[in-house]
Formats: C-alpha cells, structure tokens, sequence
C-alpha cells in the first residue's frame, strides 16, 4: 500500500498500473488471451477537484484501461479504484464490435515479427532479390482502407544496410504491402504491385558521422552555467517558477500534458488554465502511389505518444542547468515500464523583455527575459516530435511543436516526375504530406466561468467619424454557443481567440482575458469527402469551444482507429451548448504543411510550428516590470578576435 496518496492530479505510477492491471484482468467474461493497450490515472472531474482544493473530499483514485480481449476480438474499459485499503474493479464495458483501441508499440514489434515469418511475403522479398533478415518492416494504421470487421495494419518495407542505424528509409520496396490481422496476428494478404523491383541503392541516405563528410572543426564549446541553481523548483510534479505554478502531467496517448497553471499576482492567485495538451496529432499523405495513399496516421489516436517517447540525455537533448521527470507507461502485457528522463525542465536566456532609452537623460532601463520550458521528445517511426511549452515573465504561455527525423519514403518505377513527392535519387520518393495538431485547452481564467469570442481588425470606411481614411478598430464577435464557435484563422485581419471572464473587470473596466494568438498554418489540402476528412472533422475549422466535459477528451473521438469517423468535436457542437460565463473548453487545430526539400533529406532539420497564449487586459500593467535590470557583464569579444 502506498504511504503517501499522489495528487490527484498526478499520472499513473509503476506501482499502481501493476495493481490496475491485475484488477483488470480479473474483469467478468475476458477470453484469455487480452493485451493491455493503455492505463492511466483518471483525471478527477474539475469541480470535485477544485472542491478538493478547497479542503472538500478527495477524489477517488480510478486508474481507466482499454483492454484488447484478442479471442473475442473486442475491446474492452475497464475502471479500477485504487485505494489505501484496496483496489477494487469499478465497471468493466466492452466497446462495441469495431471500435479499435489504439496500437500498442509492442503490438507493432508483434506485427513486424508475423509479416517476416509470412512465406508469402518472403517469397516477395526474395523475387526482388532481397535477404529477408535486412528489411525494415513498418506497419501502419489502415484507417477506412480495409474492412472494420478485423483489427488491421498494413506493413510496408524498406532495406538496411547495416544493423547500427543505417537509415532504412533511402532503400524503399515499391509497391510491396503486407495486410496483417492483428488480433491473430498472421498476414492475410500481400498486395505486391511491382514483383521483381529491388530497392534502391541507398545512396546519400546516410546520415550518421556527418553523413560521409567530414564534421566542421570550428565550433567551440558552449556553456550554459546558472551557478546559484536555477530559479525554479520542483516538489514531486508541481513546478514553481517566479509567479507561475502548475503540475506536469504525462499521459499514455497525448505524452505531455499541462495541469492547473496559476500566476500569483500581487499575492493573489490567480487561475489560468486548468489543463493544456496536444489531443490529437493527425498526418494525411498526399501521394496516390500503391505504397502511400492510404498513408493518413493519428499519432496520438491510434498510436499513443506516450509511450513512444525519448529517453533524454543531458547536453545533447537538453543544456544547462535541467531537471529531468521520468514517465511511467506499460509493456503490452500490462507491466509497468520506466522512462526515465522523459520530460525536461529548465530555464532559458529568452533575450530582451522589454527596453527603453530614456533620450533626455540618456537612462536606459531594461530587462531580460527568461523562459522555463517543459518538454519531451517522441519518435514515432521515421519522425520525430518535440513537444515544448514555454512560460514567461509577460504572463504568456507558448507551445512549439519542433518537427525533425526522416522523411518518409517511398519506391518509385515511372520514368517521369510525380506532382505528389519529390525524388530523393534513382527509385525513391518522399511525398507531400501535412501535419495537424489539435490543442485541448481547458483555460479557467480567474475561475471556470468564461466566455469565448474572436477578435479581428476593420479598416473603418471614409466618414464624418473618419474623415481621413486611417481609423481601424477590432470587430468582436461573441461565441455565444458551440455552433458560433467554429471559426477559421485569419492571418491578414490579426483574428485573435479570446476566453474572458465577464465577472472580473481590470482597472479600466474590462473584463480580463487571455488570447490565442495562431502561429503558421495551413488548410486540409484533402477532398472533404476523402475518408481522412470524414475521419478527422475537427480538421474543417482552426478554432472549436466546447463546454467542459471531462469525458470529451479527443477531437476525433475515443477511438480513431479504423474508425469511419464523424466522432468527437463535431458530433458533440451539434448539440450547441451554450458557452457565455461557462466552463469552455478551447481547442485549436493548427497544420504544418510539408512539400518536401532537399535539405530535409538525409535527416530533417527542424521545423516548427505552434501557438502563443497572451493576457489581454489580464493584468493591469506590464506584469514584467518588477524583473529587475541586468548585471552589466565584465567585457565583451573585441571585433575582429580570432584566436586559437
Ligand atoms: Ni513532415
């Protein structure tokens, strides 16, 4: 039994997955052959928690697992208590017939194991020349593309060179895919549109050791030293840093989450957001060739970020002076496993905050900025995902997802060039492709009650009011319910998304607000009917408030995976709610396009993309005044030095 109870807020622990899981498993009518897909602490509903802050009761301890009884082909919910005198099963739901649970990474290994065992697929290999023992099998989600009837994946293959991290995605198999049944895990098909072509040759595919060049020897070392430690501190998963506090939480699907983040101001705290993700990260190819069009994955949904992330390490991933957070998750069997370093906490030198040269009296006063930034890594087959959120001393909040690995890669057999990829060498292709993400955020400002609004610029027509043509003023536009609250980015008016609480007037007398400021992005280039826009609806607006349910987690819905679509944020706005002085719940799907480039190739350097969250009126001044100036540094590098 645990001698302390975690925060209710805390993500499931070693210990208490093992105890869930064997509460689990002893659930009524499991076949015996049943897999664990994901466990996690279920979040208490908001009210009951900040009931609990307020010195009310504490919220049960439920740790929520989705089960795959394999036998029976079903998933299944399973609710444990966790408890100081005992755990207890508290329901057990078999999902209906075709609803597929997400893919655990070990189920992929499984499935990598079951298509090179496949005489058929050998059979494949070896028409186009190819030792079986030196491919790379990858299997990916099918989406619409198969049957519902059966739990399914699709392999594709690709040729190493070496067994020490050879890139395998230079050597595409064209045309070769392998339908695997997950749930029997044999191969029931094997689509092979080009018998007889081997793989390319692979070259200027390796990355590694500088990629056959030697390194550049002028780079000299960089240290980042905070000698007095740095200037936040860490009490189990909450981190307090100047004014800012809140609790990291990682989960199995959407790998880092933010919980509960407060800015004291003036001694008062004050609530900010009561939980930040990224729920859902969905990636559309855009290549008709056999062994990519169906290519459309829901990293998140289908695959689970949580336990694909990185193990991070000290002056590579991350410099200076770091905290590091490990990450509990699960092997297939349901035992817990440890990542440790998974999360990174530190502070960075942000550059200038705010300056001003007084030209009267030649007084310069100033201020730096700094940034704590929380963040971890995922690898989700040839690419990778950062996931970082900054917070700083303005009051704002800033998420960036940093993009990098290999692009994805493709065979390629026709003489000319495609429009949907761009060729890499002799018989490969990486092909065009977007990236959407979709943040969850559960903003509480000064409190849950809240209303969400838009705010764009308008050019004011020439007038009596106008007499000069140049008057410009913002155009609000009030979300009254769900349906008003669909709304699309507008780069060239400035259309910003703003969650107020109407009960809270700042010193001017309006009510105090944090806005969200969209960074890049792009449209869904899909057809509205292709399946993947059926499949991903939250995809058809940048912008969606919902109003707060804890069990509306996912824009796509619980269960992406082979599903046909038409679940989560559109299925629940249809019922309109209304949002003014409500809990709102603001999500915001926001694309990286990706034509591919030469440079991205061997290794991808990377890109970014994200969203800034900035008080409005929150404040009632500049909340970085009190930073204090800067000590000037003893001497800086004449121009023109070179030395060594
Ligand atoms: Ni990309």
């Amino acid at each position: 039994m645990p001698e302390t109870q975690p925060h209710p807020l805390d993500s499931i622990g070693a210990d208490e997955i093992s105890r869930a899981v064997r509460v689990a498993r002893s659930a009524p009518g499991l076949g015996d052959r049943v897999q664990i897909v994901s466990v996690e602490a279920r979040e208490p509903v908001k009210t009951e928690y900040l009931a609990w802050k307020d010195g009310g009761l504490r919220p049960r301890r439920e740790a929520f697992c989705v089960l795959l009884d394999r036998g029976r082909r079903r998933g299944v919910e399973v609710v444990v208590a966790l408890g100081i005198d005992g755990d207890e099963l508290v329901s057990a739901l078999e999902l209906p017939a075709g609803a597929q649970p997400g893919i655990h990474n070990e189920e992929f290994v499984a499935v990598v194991d079951a298509v090179l065992a496949d005489d058929r697929y050998v059979e494949a290999l070896r028409r186009r020349g190819v030792d079986p023992a030196t491919v790379h099998v990858e299997p990916w989600s099918v989406g619409t593309f198969e049957p519902a009837t059966a739990r399914l994946a699709r392999a594709l293959s690709w040729v190493r060179a070496d067994d020490d991290g050879d890139n395998p995605y230079s050597r595409p198999l064209y045309g070769l895919v392998a339908v695997v049944d997950l749930d029997d895990m044999v191969v029931v098909r094997i689509d092979d549109d080009a018998p007889g072509t081997g793989p390319p040759s692979g070259e200027g595919g390796d990355y590694r050791g500088g990629g056959g060049r030697p390194y550049r020897t002028d780079l000299r070392p960089i240290s980042i030293i905070q000698p007095e430690g740095p200037s936040f501190t860490l009490d189990g998963r909450k981190v307090c840093w100047q004014k800012w506090d809140l609790r990291i939480g990682f989960h199995p699907r959407e790998g880092l989450t933010l919980h509960d983040i407060g800015y004291t101001d003036d001694g008062e705290r004050r609530s900010i957001c009561h939980r930040a993700s990224i729920a859902e990260l969905v990636i559309p190819y855009g290549d008709p060739s056999p062994t990519t069009h169906f290519k459309a994955v829901f990293d998140t949904g289908e695959y689970g970020l949580g336990s694909l992330v990185n193990s991070l390490q000290l002056g590579c991933d991350c410099l200076g002076e770091i905290a590091y957070l490990d990450a509990v998750t699960h092997a297939w069997d349901g035992s817990p496993v440890t990542i440790p370093n998974a999360i990174c906490v530190h502070e960075e030198d942000d550059n200038l905050l705010w300056k001003h040269t007084d030209e009267h009296s030649g007084r310069v006063d100033r201020a730096r900025s700094r940034r704590l930034v929380i963040s971890c890594i995922a690898t989700v087959g040839n690419y990778e995902y950062g996931f970082f959120w900054y917070l700083r001393q303005d009051g704002s909040i800033e998420f960036e997802a940093k993009l990098t690995g290999i692009v994805h890669t493709a065979g390629w057999i026709a003489p000319e060039r495609s429009p949907y990829s761009l060729p890499l060498g002799d018989g490969i292709v990486t092909s065009n492709h977007q990236h959407f993400f979709c943040a969850r955020l559960d903003l509480d400002i000064d409190g849950v009650e809240n209303t969400a609004f838009d705010v764009e610029a308008v050019s004011e027509p020439r007038g009596p009011g106008n007499p000069d043509g140049m008057a410009f003023r913002p155009e609000r536009l009030t979300y009254e319910s769900e349906s008003r609250a669909r709304r699309s980015v507008s780069p060239a008016t400035a259309r910003r998304f703003r969650v107020e609480n109407t009960g809270r007037r700042n010193r001017i007398g309006d009510a105090v607000s944090y806005e969200l400021i969209p960074g890049e992005s792009v449209e869904p280039m899909q057809q509205p009917d292709s399946s993947i826009r059926e499949r991903a609806r939250f995809l058809d607006h940048n912008v969606w408030v919902t109003r707060y349910d804890p069990a509306e987690r996912y824009p796509a819905g619980e269960y992406p995976n082979q599903a046909a679509g038409e679940d989560g944020l559109p299925r629940w706005t249809a019922a309109d709610r209304p949002l003014l002085d409500e809990d709102v719940v603001l999500w915001y799907v926001f694309g990286a396009h990706h034509f591919p480039r030469l440079e991205d190739w061997p290794v991808m350097p990377v890109t970014s993309c994200g969203f800034v969250l900035r008080p409005v009126g929150f404040f009632d001044y500049n909340p970085a005044l009190d930073v204090p100036p800067p000590e000037p540094a003893g001497h800086c590098r004449p121009v023109g030095a070179a030395d060594g």
